[in-house]
């Protein structure tokens, strides 16, 4: 398989909520048709396309009914052939979002599974007659009673995501089929959802009681069976010129490079979670102050510990974290944050991932009650909080946290819906307010927007070699205020200055760059790019960004 994939940049798609192209107040691929130009523009070579398919919604795709279509929402097969045809034209590739760990409960399968032990599906699922004690990761335990089967069905997710069962070799051989209908209609490649917990623990050992919410993961995350069954998979991609990368929750960096290289290599990326936990444990519990130096470690533990011997994925933002201006940086500083994060992730080595609204430095959005809240996962952990807490304290920590801040609709310009759908019709979720301010239009007539810095970016990695291939080194890792990193190939140097704080801090040169001559080639301070002597001097004005890049 070619590593074309390394050389790339993707641009991710949560349809609901990117652009209504039929007037219903629902994001299609229609309207992803007539956004395609704009994606090529901003310099991406890819889309990932988080679920389009026929799904009830319990969690927004990820809960699928039919493998094999479109949600009529969004269009049908062969509205989604013109977008990919399109896409190709234009010369980007397009993954798919491939769900498999479990299916929406009222996928025809779980409707036959239901019905008894001894039809052609009853053992597409798991079901056992007594529970044991796992927790759910979204809606109470792990196990719901069905009436109709007599027995319990394991769901690691929500009730309506009932896991399946991979140890059945014909829910694998569907799995190949699945994978084989989208390849042959010219799909690129696969983003795989939760892709580490596929293959359960036999016998299902209960878990720790005093890990909540966590408490069977020892025993669904890297089974016993999952790098076989996730080579079963590689086969079929193997024919086609395609590409994979698996979403790995809680991967420690060990096992992520089994899965990545080796004889059991599997997949080309995986997205890990250590960086987005400096500031709380899985985006949605234990919240506390971002600190800066853990997650500078945890980027520099993947950028060195997958360094020759596989590939990283790079992001900050997708439809399952609140929006990173809010989160990491200042709506006050709302430019200079937004760039200056970009600049911090999109100059790493690896592949990196940009989700729709990111690019025009879309916020959090903070909505009055709970029950506004359409996300199942905001609405289990408002009730999951600590009770005795305030309402206000427990709607505080949704605003910080929830999967729907970045699940607003795209804010294309200053008219009625961010001119997300027609001016008749009702989104079918609140638009942040602030779209008058944020949108893509005013951007893209702003040579200083946030939009435009995001294609400078894409377009300076593309056109160097060491930006895209050249190795990463930390410099000043103990400094709570500021990323500094180089990309070094042959003899040119990048070097990488991020201010992640409102206060005017020193300007600090790592040693080796002390008195060389240097040229500015990036600044989201206005400075200009001249070529001079470098030296320790001076401040970074707030969430200041700076790229030099030097030749010795
Ligand atoms: C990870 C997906 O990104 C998330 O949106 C989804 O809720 C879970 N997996 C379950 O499919």
């Amino acid at each position: 398989m070619s590593d074309w994939y390394k050389k790339m940049s993707f641009y991710q798609i949560w349809i609901r909520s990117f652009a209504d192209g039929n007037g219903d107040g629902i994001g299609d691929l229609w309207g992803v048709y007539d956004k395609l130009d704009y994606i090529r523009d901003l310099g991406v070579d890819g889309i990932w396309f988080s679920p389009i398919y026929p799904s009830p919604n319990a969690d927004f795709g990820y809960d699928i009914s039919d493998y094999k279509n479109i949600h009529p929402d969004y269009g049908d097969l062969e509205q989604f052939q013109k977008v990919l045809d399109r896409a190709h034209e234009l010369g980007l590739k397009v993954i798919m979002d491939l769900v498999i760990n479990h299916t929406s409960d009222e996928h025809p399968w779980f409707q036959e599974s239901r019905k008894g032990r001894d039809n052609p599906y009853s053992d597409y699922y798991i079901w056992r007659d007594k529970p044991n004690n796992w927790d759910s990761l979204f809606e109470g335990n792990a196990w719901e009673y069905d009436s109709l089967r007599g027995q319990y069905y394991l769901h690691i997710f929500a009730k309506k995501q009932p896991d399946l069962n991979m140890d059945n070799p014909a829910v694998r051989s569907e799995v190949e089929s699945i994978l084989r209908f989208w390849l042959d209609m010219g799909v690129d490649g696969f983003r795989e959802d939760v892709i580490n917990f596929i293959s359960k623990k036999e016998g299902f050992p209960n878990g720790l009681p005093f890990l909540p919410a966590v408490n069977g993961l020892p025993y669904y995350k890297d089974g016993p069976h999952i790098y076989e069954y996730n080579r079963q998979f590689r086969k079929v991609c193997e024919q086609y010129d395609c590409f994979q990368i698996g979403e790995g929750p809680m991967t420690t960096l060990q096992s992520a490079l089994k899965y990545l290289s080796g004889p059991q290599k599997c997949l080309d990326m995986m997205f890990s979670f250590d960086h987005m936990m400096a500031d709380c444990f899985y985006t949605e519990y234990m919240h506390r102050p971002f600190s800066l130096t853990k997650f500078k470690k945890a980027i520099s533990k993947w950028q060195y510990g997958l360094s020759g011997k596989a590939w990283n994925s790079l992001y900050l933002e997708n439809h399952d974290h609140p929006r990173i201006i809010s989160r990491y940086g200042s709506e006050v500083f709302w430019r200079e944050s937004g760039t200056m994060l970009a600049t911090a992730y999109l100059f790493l080595q690896g592949t990196p991932f940009i989700y729709q609204g990111q690019e025009i430095g879309m916020t959090n959005i903070r909505l009055g009650r709970i029950e506004h809240y359409a996300d199942v996962s905001s609405r289990t952990n408002f009730n999951r909080y600590h009770l005795k807490d305030s309402m206000a304290k427990r709607l505080h920590r949704i605003h910080v946290s929830s999967r729907d801040s970045a699940r607003t609709p795209m804010q294309w310009d200053d008219s009625p819906h961010a001119g997300f759908t027609v001016p008749e019709a009702t989104p079918w979720f609140y638009v942040n307010r602030n779209y008058k301010r944020i949108n893509v239009k005013m951007q893209q007539g702003d040579e200083k927007s946030i939009l435009n810095y995001y294609k400078k970016c894409l377009q300076m990695r593309k056109n160097s070699r060491t930006l895209l291939i050249g190795d990463y080194i930390e410099h000043l890792p103990n400094d709570k205020f500021v990323f500094t990193y180089e990309r070094v190939w042959q003899d040119i140097h990048y070097l990488i200055i991020c201010s992640f704080t409102r206060a005017m801090v020193p300007f600090r040169l790592p040693d080796k760059f002390e008195g060389r001559h240097g040229q500015l080639v990036l600044s989201n301070a206005g400075h200009s790019h001249g070529k001079e002597k470098i030296r320790s001097v001076g401040f970074l004005k707030p969430y200041e960004a700076r790229v030099y890049r030097f030749r010795f």
